[in-house]
């Protein structure tokens, strides 16, 4: 007698959904620390408005004057700002000229980036404290704000350094917004100290 194979079993139940987190798990951690970048900018902005701005001097660092030095330490922060791009786009393989990259690079670019920071810190210091934040005309009131976006920007990308999972856009875009507001703070300042003042200490 010849026996009937049992059915085949049907699976009947659902199978759960396998967990697809969203595309890149750093969304969140890159709004958090883009409004800690407002925030930063904000309160820059903030005290350079409702502090009294005390006019005075700070070191100048072998420099003649204080004007001079900011005006040399911003161009530095500029120049250091344009290898920090040269650098990135080399590390992300956006320079059709370089074909493979060099161990040294990532180095000098973590590295220029901390010493275009530092560099800046006692212009901004000087800015901030002695002279304020000023709309007296458009030039003063677009470096003003540049500034404080500046550090705003900076504080974004800091905090984005160490976010798990950051979108691909995300270190592109806000290293291109910090070399834009250098480039319009050097525009804005340095720029046109030079061209109205000449080149004091060179
Ligand atoms: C943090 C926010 C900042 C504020 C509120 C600010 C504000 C100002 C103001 C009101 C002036 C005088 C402009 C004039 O009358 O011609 C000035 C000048 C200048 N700033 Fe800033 N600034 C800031 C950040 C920076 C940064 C980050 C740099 C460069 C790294 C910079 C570089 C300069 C230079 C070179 C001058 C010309 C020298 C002088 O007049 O003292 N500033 N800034």
């Amino acid at each position: 007698m010849s026996s009937i194979p049992d059915p085949p079993v049907i699976a009947t139940a659902v199978r759960p959904p396998v967990p697809q987190g969203p595309p890149t798990s750093g969304t969140r951690p890159l709004l958090a620390a883009s409004i800690a970048g407002g925030a930063v900018a904000l309160a820059l902005g903030t005290y350079g408005n409702v502090h009294e701005p005390t006019g005075d001097s700070i070191a100048t660092f072998g420099f003649p004057a204080v004007l001079p030095m900011k005006a040399w330490f911003a161009t530095a922060v500029f120049a250091l700002a344009l290898a920090q791009l040269v650098s990135a786009l080399a590390l992300w393989g956006r320079l059709p000229a370089v074909d493979s990259t060099p161990r040294w690079l990532a180095p000098v670019h973590r590295w220029s980036g901390t010493a275009a920071f530092v560099v800046s810190l006692p212009v901004a210091y000087h800015c901030l404290w002695s002279l304020g934040f000023q709309d007296t005309d458009a030039r003063v009131l677009a470096h003003s704000l540049l500034g404080c976006a500046f550090y705003g920007a900076m504080a974004t990308k800091l905090l984005a350094l160490r976010i798990d999972g950051l979108p691909r856009w995300a270190l592109p875009v806000i290293g291109g917004l910090l070399v834009t507001c250098l480039t319009g703070l050097w525009l804005t300042s340095s720029l046109w100290f030079f061209t109205n003042v000449g080149f004091p200490g060179v």
